[in-house]
């Protein structure tokens, strides 16, 4: 969703906000702008496209000097993406501009008003009605900048993070946010405003999060003042040392994101369960479980809330907490979940999933459940991030900055950690064996070097691409636990690839699915040794006999499903529990260079967000 760079300092700010609006791509967008004051002249240049066409525009538009500045990338949702409806926005005077990311819900009520006092609108957004909004209240009230947004604030219903820039105060920024990130880099004498930290980390590792219903007044000469909007208490900033690196936000000689994340698995994985899992001794230690296990294991029932690929994992985490901890599971669309009356106790454990942590319909789940007494606990990966502070207790995946939009190393290693959280709960509960526990951590602690091995087949997966690349529609199946992997692999190849691809448990598939199947129907069915493994052989008969071309994802050294496929990718064999972390493996690569092959943008697909923060 639409990105937010802001500089004020020393230095010059174009350099620093066209390379950060780059950074932050990755969250999806579709126009670029930025507004530059060059000591005398505030000047805006904007457009539909990428950052890159922005880069050249402004080149050609305006003079690129000045040492403070507001960039913006927009993810369109009022208004069709195109040049004026581009960020910032001017007031009509002139004098003020915004950058905005969030949805004003109450923007025409307010509109209306405005145009009653004369207001005039170019765009459609209602960013352009929030800064008329914010220079009608300073004119009206002749206040400065800083009241002014705030007053306008406390009348807009909706979310928001926003940097408001006015070129008669020529010295401050004014930002705000409610609902969505924004984060304040603070070097020597200059700071840098950001949607996350990776704009800034190369001047700077302290950065201050603002919270909700917080607002900050930043100036040039090193103040900043943090106010909450509602009753305009002064807070205390409080900065934090970043533990990223640049590094891990770069490519690192990979061609895209997405496929560096792939092959980071292995570590990622190693990384989520390290200093958690000590297999010796036969220990699971995770502060979040262990200061609430009573919560846990006194608890109705679990229900797990998220989004995307983060609900799959969810769908995995089903399994495993049934399977092995006894605790019933529901798992919910947090978009659903959040509007419809859902029934939520005290007795009840909500588990948050969320790789961003900044999911607007997780965070409404999260906040709903809070109101009925429920206990929520949060499988984040971005530290910091809104729901990591929603939620009473937590876990991070430590996955790394994820990048590319479609999820890959966010999805395994949320899967790692509820797989710890399940065995832990198992283990206290008294529902597995002593044997049966250590041999899951050993298995477990195997994982990274299996998934190493099953990378090694991206050659041979590459072959299977460009056979089926141009196939209009394409089938995943699997079973137990490998169901939400087969929704996943098809969610993947959507995304990237814009093929159309339905993920099915295999055994549904004679009651729908079966009917589309034909010579031109590609099948990814997962029929790994363990887990009802005789049963997706015969649907695999079942496709076969309907001339469907099958690509079998199977355990090392198969026979039965070689005899019957048109390709098979072996992963190494595992516990039926652990299969999702490896299956998942062949499927990812499978999109990713299918969607090379087509020529798409892999890392960036069009419409899609890396972090959605609106509903
Ligand atoms: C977007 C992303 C997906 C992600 C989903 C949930 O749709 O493109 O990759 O799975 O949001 O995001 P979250 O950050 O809450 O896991």
């Amino acid at each position: 969703m639409c990105g937010i760079v802001g500089y004020i300092g020393h230095r010059d700010a174009f350099p620093i906000i066209i390379e950060g609006l780059k950074r932050l791509e990755y969250r999806g967008y579709d126009s670029a702008g930025i507004a530059l004051f060059d000591g005398k002249n505030l000047k805006v240049s904007k457009t539909k496209g990428k950052v890159a066409d922005l880069e050249k525009r402004v080149n050609k538009e305006i003079s690129t000097n000045g040492s403070i500045g507001i960039g913006h990338t927009r993810w369109a949702t009022h208004g069709v993406p195109n040049d004026v409806n581009a960020h910032p926005h001017y007031s009509n005077s002139g004098d003020l501009v915004i950058i905005h990311n969030g949805i004003i819900e109450n923007y025409e009520s307010l509109k209306k008003e405005l145009v009653k006092r004369g207001y005039t609108f170019k765009s459609d957004t209602d960013t352009e009605v929030l800064i008329n909004l914010i220079e009608d209240v300073k004119s009206k009230e002749n206040v400065k900048l800083g009241k002014a947004v705030q007053v306008a604030l406390n009348q807009v219903v909706g979310a928001y993070a926003i940097a408001v820039f006015d070129k008669n105060k020529p010295d401050e920024i004014v930002i705000a946010r409610l609902g969505s990130p924004l984060a304040v880099g603070v070097g020597e004498n200059e700071f840098f405003i950001a949607s996350d930290a990776s704009p800034f980390l190369e001047y700077t590792k302290n950065a201050i999060y603002l919270e909700d219903e917080e607002m900050a007044i930043i100036k040039a000469n090193k103040e900043i003042k943090i106010r909450k909007i509602k009753d305009d208490s002064l807070v205390d900033p409080y900065v934090q040392e970043l533990q990223m690196n640049l590094e891990q936000i770069e490519k690192g000689g990979y061609d895209h994101f997405m496929l560096k994340e792939i092959f980071e698995q292995p570590s990622a994985i190693k990384d989520t369960y390290r200093g958690r899992m000590l297999v010796k001794e036969g220990i699971i230690r995770m502060a979040g479980i262990d200061d609430n296990i009573e919560k846990f294991i006194n608890a109705n029932r679990i229900i797990i809330v998220a989004c995307g690929t983060s609900w799959h994992a969810g769908l995995v985490a089903e399994y495993i907490f049934e399977d092995m901890a006894r605790i019933p599971v529901e798992v919910e669309y947090a978009s659903e979940f959040r509007y419809r009356n859902p029934v939520i106790t005290n007795k009840d454990v909500v588990i948050a999933i969320s790789q961003s942590g900044e999911t607007a319909d997780t965070l409404a789940a999260i906040k709903l459940a809070k109101t009925h007494g429920a206990f929520v606990f949060g499988v984040c990966n971005v530290v910091g991030s809104s729901i990591a502070r929603e939620t009473h207790a937590g876990a991070y995946t430590h996955a790394g900055p994820e990048i590319g939009v479609a999820s890959t190393k966010a999805f395994t290693t949320q899967i790692t950690l509820l797989t710890l959280i399940a065995l832990k709960l198992a283990k206290v509960k008294g529902e597995i064996s002593n044997s049966d526990y250590r041999y899951h951590l050993q298995e477990l602690e195997l994982i990274p070097e299996k998934v190493e091995k099953a990378l090694k087949s991206e050659e041979h997966i590459k072959m299977i691409a460009a056979k089926y690349k141009n196939a209009r529609n394409f089938l995943y199946l699997g079973r137990g636990y490998n169901f939400p992997v087969a929704l996943e692999g098809a969610l993947k190849l959507k995304e990237i690839s814009y093929i159309h691809a339905e993920g099915y448990p295999a055994a549904e598939m004679k009651h729908g699915p079966i009917a589309l199947i034909d010579e031109n129907m590609p099948v990814v069915v997962i029929a790994t040794k363990k887990g009802h493994y005789e049963k997706v052989v015969s649907n695999i008969e079942e496709i076969k006999a309907r001339q469907g071309k099958i690509i079998g994802i199977v355990t090392e050294g198969d026979v039965n499903v070689k005899k019957l496929a048109d390709y098979v990718i072996e992963v190494p064999e595992s516990l039926e529990s652990l299969s999702p972390l490896l299956t998942t493996i062949p499927l990812q690569l499978l999109s990713y260079h299918i969607a090379v092959m087509l020529e798409k943008n892999v890392d960036q697909p069009r419409n899609l967000a890396k972090s959605v923060t609106v509903e």
